[in-house]
Parts: structure tokens; C-alpha cells; sequence
């Protein structure tokens, strides 16, 4: 499906973020391949499927990092940003977490959250130190904030990564995976903060396996499927899909029919 000539259904403000045909291919392996979707202020739209299927390459189409798309276009804000350098996408309120923790091990939590105030958001003294404050409390950092990051759980990590990228104000929150290797109290505690960072005006794009979160969050689900979208809609909808079933579901037909309502 080609988004050329048409244009998003609006009924007021243009989408936040508008990802439009971006394909990226390895050699012969179409990783991502005509993907589209929009995204309003506010928003939570979770991303499914299988591993494999090009989640966290479409991401990193979205962000340049690593690579930029092949093809289509991604507009944040009223720009383009699918040939945009990371920094400066990172500074128009994009921001990012990673699906494998990654903190710099030998700097302490304070001075992780400082450096993504300082390339984030190009803060520094005073402004800074406001800014790391808040994020470290918002997410129950401060007492560890001279602890090096290697000293944190895992869970600590993942609020550290989380930490790093709202200490930026962005209006646009990318999650991968947040709640892999967590307890279930954590991943309850992870979808209040969640909450929290949409009631605070930010949108949220949401890569998840833990399946009763994505549902449960997400005003809209899309699943993804060898690069493609296989279908986006509300999470009672999606649930409900025989593609979805046989292509993600599989034998948690259990859990679908949970998930469905
Ligand atoms: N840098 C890369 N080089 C080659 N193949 C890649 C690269 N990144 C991802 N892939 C491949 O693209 C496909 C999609 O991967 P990925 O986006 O990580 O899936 P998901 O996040 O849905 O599990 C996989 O087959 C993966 O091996
Ligand atoms: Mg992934």
C-alpha cells in the first residue's frame, strides 16, 4: 500500500510523528518493508510480533541510528528527519530507550542522566543540574545517583535508560521491549510510570512481548510480521484477528482470547 497521494485522516492538528512507506533491506532480507503509521500527541500505540519481524529496525529508521531508511519518509513535528543526524532528532523531543540495557558502566547514574541533558538537550550548569534532579527523582534514582551504573538491577538500568531520555522534555517517548527480565510488581510499577509520561504530555511509541502491558496501555496495537504491518487497531480488535493468532498468538490462544475481552 502506497501512502503517495493520500494524506493522514486529520480532524485538526497534523500527527506528532507520521512514518510514511520506510522500508530498510539487508542484502536480499527486507528487515522493514512499506510500514506506515501515524501518531498524535499523547498517543500509545504498542508494537508487536514475532522476533524477527523488523520492530527495533523500525526504530531505528525512525531515530538514524544506526542507519537511515531505503526508502519513505518520516516527519516529527512538521519536519523531516529520515536523513536528520541523531542529535539533532534527539533535540527536536525524540528520544529513545534500547532493547539491550545500556548505561556507561563506569560513569555514575548522575552523570549518565547528565550527558543525555547535555546531548540531548544542549542543557548545561544550572539548567542541568534542574533537569537531572528531576529525572532522577521521577524515576527513584537519587539515592544512587553517586553509585557507578554498573551497581544497578536490572530494573535500575532500565530507569536509568528511562531517566536519560525524558531528562530531555521529549514529546516523543520510543520503548523497546522495557519490560523483558522484569518481576511482575516491576512491570507494574513500569506501566504507572508509563502512564505517568503520557499524562505529562508525551507520546509513546511501546515495542513489547509482555503482551497483558502493550495490551493493557495501548490505545492502538499494530503487529509487524517479516518487515510488514500486519494490521493496526484498537487492542480488543487486534487481539481478536485470526492473522495475528496464527502469526504471533500462536498457541497463547488462551492469552488472546484474555487479552480480546
Ligand atoms: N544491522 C543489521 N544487519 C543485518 N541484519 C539485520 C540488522 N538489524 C536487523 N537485522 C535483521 O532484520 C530482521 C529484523 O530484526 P529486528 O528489527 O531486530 O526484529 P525485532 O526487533 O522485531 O525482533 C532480523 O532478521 C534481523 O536479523
Ligand atoms: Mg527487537
Amino acid at each position: 500500500m502506497s501512502m503517495q497521494g493520500s494524506r493522514m485522516q486529520t480532524t485538526g492538528s497534523p500527527p506528532l510523528l507520521e512514518v510514511a512507506s520506510v522500508g530498510k533491506s539487508f542484502g536480499a532480507l527486507a528487515a522493514v518493508a512499506d510500514v506506515s503509521f501515524a501518531l498524535r500527541e499523547r498517543d500509545i500505540l504498542g508494537i508487536a510480533g514475532p522476533n524477527g519481524a523488523g520492530k527495533t529496525t523500525l526504530f531505528n529508521l525512525i531515530t538514524g541510528t544506526p542507519f537511515f531508511p531505503d526508502s519513505g519518509r518520516v516527519t516529527f513535528r512538521g519536519t523531516r528527519i529520515d536523513r536528520m543526524a541523531p542529535h539533532r532528532i534527539f533535540r527536536l523531543g525524540l528520544a529513545r530507550t534500547f532493547q539491550k540495557e545500556a548505561s556507561f558502566a563506569n560513569l555514575t547514574v548522575e552523570q549518565n542522566v547528565s550527558l543525555g541533558a547535555t546531548y540531548g538537550a544542549g542543557l548545561s550548569g544550572r539548567a542541568r543540574e534542574r533537569a537531572v534532579d528531576a529525572a532522577l527523582e521521577r524515576l527513584d534514582l537519587s539515592a544512587m545517583r553517586r553509585q557507578p551504573a554498573s551497581s544497578l538491577t536490572v530494573y535500575g538500568t532500565k530507569r536509568l535508560m528511562l531517566a536519560s531520555a525524558i531528562v530531555v522534555g521529549p514529546k516523543l517517548l520510543m520503548l523497546d521491549e522495557p519490560a523483558s527480565g522484569l518481576t511482575a510488581s516491576e512491570v507494574a510499577d513500569l506501566q504507572s510510570l508509563i502512564l505517568g509520561f503520557r499524562d505529562d504530555g508525551m507520546a509513546i511509541l511501546l515495542i513489547e512481548h509482555i503482551l497483558p502491558l502493550l495490551f493493557g496501555i495501548s490505545e492502538r496495537v499494530m503487529v509487524m510480521d517479516f518487515g510488514r504491518k500486519l494490521i493496526e487497531g484498537p487492542p480488543s480488535e487486534v487481539a481478536r484477528d485470526q492473522r495475528v493468532i496464527d502469526a504471533y498468538l500462536g498457541g497463547q490462544s488462551e492469552a488472546a482470547h484474555a487479552l480480546a475481552g
